[in-house]
């Protein structure tokens, strides 16, 4: 292979290391992005008059050809370049040279790999950043969507994995589209960090010509240029603290997973996932499995490791660029691409799915889940909460002797554990009531849970 670099070799590279010090694999996908930042280099070169600038004109009309024939393979699905290459870089400015010879030499005046390959990461990072909350905000917006038609379902709310008390199904989604908020919120504040520009920095200690930054930054939208050379060539924060918010959705996501599986088991039967996003069992013919929803659950460990192999990766690693830092794209396309599909396979799965909403109500009856409203009624009429607290109790106790649910006794038998009970007790317990009673801040009532949304609405919107 030729090298970008070959001047000071007497022999050449043993194959085995061409192999082990490639990146060509991983980083192929930045050919668009690589090609955009050198558009704005060069164009800067000509400008600042450190290459003529017809010559800078040559080279970039150039680089658009190259965009347009990759544009167009990419678009075929032929995109393919030779495994052989070094990494994207070299690879593209061979095309350049295939294509106007020794000028294209011109191209990495006052560059480096070491700030063009972090340049290039931090636009894609950018790009994909933006794409994955757009689809974060797809699914919110599906999620309150739901949430408005369901604000009177109801379903066991659950501690310890124990019916607790009844919420509405809005409820429930919602709790995930405040998740989502946070993450979605995280990312937007990485964003901050992402965009920053480090082209200018060259090789580790910036350079003599006299370059414009504020003007490269200008043309690919950065919103400010990296301020030591040293750090900006080595700094891979932006990877972390992506990879960190992206583990969070990705634990916000195999929670929500979890409960889908669970939810559509036949004990539970609370949701039916569609034929389109669950697989059968060569064996069991009766199967349809969560098989999406368990993937996202599994793939949590590829974005964890992700996270736990850039900042080891970065650990005691001196300034300023060294060649471990190459492996950063590995992990976090790994991040990325595993984050992206698990969003857009969650927001499949939910709109495809079907809520059992007969069976969520069917599961409230005598699960004693109105228990709590029964001794809160007692405290209203005086009693001191924890002897409201036993009466219940011995009143449950009785209830599962005799294979009934609290709903079922009638005025006469709740006065045999206390006097106190009055008529307006029989509609007090009716689950829906009980759901409903909860009217503070945050709290699962219709009430309550409009103003939620009506927050989240907002959310939305900005
Ligand atoms: N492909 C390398 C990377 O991704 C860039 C090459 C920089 N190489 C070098 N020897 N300075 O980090």
């Amino acid at each position: 292979m030729s090298k970008l670099w070959g001047g000071r070799f007497e022999k050449e590279t043993a194959e085995e290391v061409e192999i082990f010090t490639a990146s060509i694999g991983v980083d192929s996908r930045l050919w668009d992005v690589d090609i955009r930042a050198s558009l704005a280099h060069v164009e800067m070169l000509g400008l600042q008059k450190i290459i003529p600038n017809s010559e800078a004109q040559q080279i970039a009309k150039a680089l658009k050809e190259i965009h347009q024939e990759l544009e167009t393979k990419s678009a075929r699905g032929e995109l393919n370049f030779d495994p052989k290459a070094e990494d994207i870089h070299s690879e593209i400015e061979k095309m350049l040279k295939d294509k106007i010879g020794p000028l294209s030499g011109k191209l990495h005046t006052a560059r480096s790999r070491n700030d063009q390959v972090v340049t290039d990461t931090r636009l894609y990072l950018r790009e994909s950043c933006l794409e994955l909350i757009q689809d974060i905000r797809n699914l919110q917006t599906w999620i309150v969507e739901v949430s408005e038609k369901h604000l009177h379902t109801i379903l066991p709310g659950l501690t310890h994995m124990q019916h607790g008390q009844p919420v509405s199904l809005a409820h429930h989604l919602m709790a995930y589209f405040w998740m989502l908020e946070r993450d979605q919120a995280r990312l937007k504040d990485a964003l901050q960090r992402i965009n920053i520009l480090p082209l200018g920095s060259a090789a580790l200690a910036g350079t003599l010509f006299p370059l414009d930054r504020a003007f490269v930054a200008e043309k690919l939208d950065f919103s400010d240029i990296t301020e030591n050379s040293l750090d900006a060539v080595s700094d891979r924060d932006f990877v972390i603290e992506f990879l960190s918010a992206a583990s969070l959705v990705m634990m916000h996501l195999s929670r929500w997973s979890e409960e889908l599986i669970l939810w559509s088991t036949p004990e539970f039967n609370f949701v039916k996932l569609d034929d389109s996003v669950t697989t059968g069992s060569s064996i069991m013919p009766q199967k349809k499995n969560p098989d999406v929803a368990e993937l996202i659950r599994g793939k949590v460990g590829r974005v964890y490791g992700a996270l736990m192999g850039a900042l080891t990766m970065l650990k005691a690693l001196p300034l300023s660029y060294n060649r471990d830092l190459q492996e950063d794209k590995t992990f976090l396309f790994e991040g990325l691409d595993t984050v992206q599909a698990s969003i857009r396979l969650m927001h499949l799965m939910l709109k495809t799915a079907k809520f059992q909403t007969e069976s969520m109500a069917e599961k409230l009856r005598a699960d004693f889940s109105n228990a709590t409203d029964l001794a809160d009624e007692l405290v209203t009429l005086g009693l001191p909460f924890r002897e409201a607290h036993e009466v219940v109790g011995r009143i449950v106790r009785h209830c599962l002797e005799i294979k009934l649910g609290i709903e079922d006794l009638s005025l006469i038998e709740l006065q045999k554990f206390s006097s106190l009970f009055n008529a307006s007790i029989i509609e007090k317990v009716k689950p829906l009531h009980v759901m409903e009673a909860r009217k503070s801040e945050g709290g699962t009532s219709s009430v309550a849970v409009r103003a939620q949304i009506q927050k989240a609405r907002k959310a939305l919107e900005s």
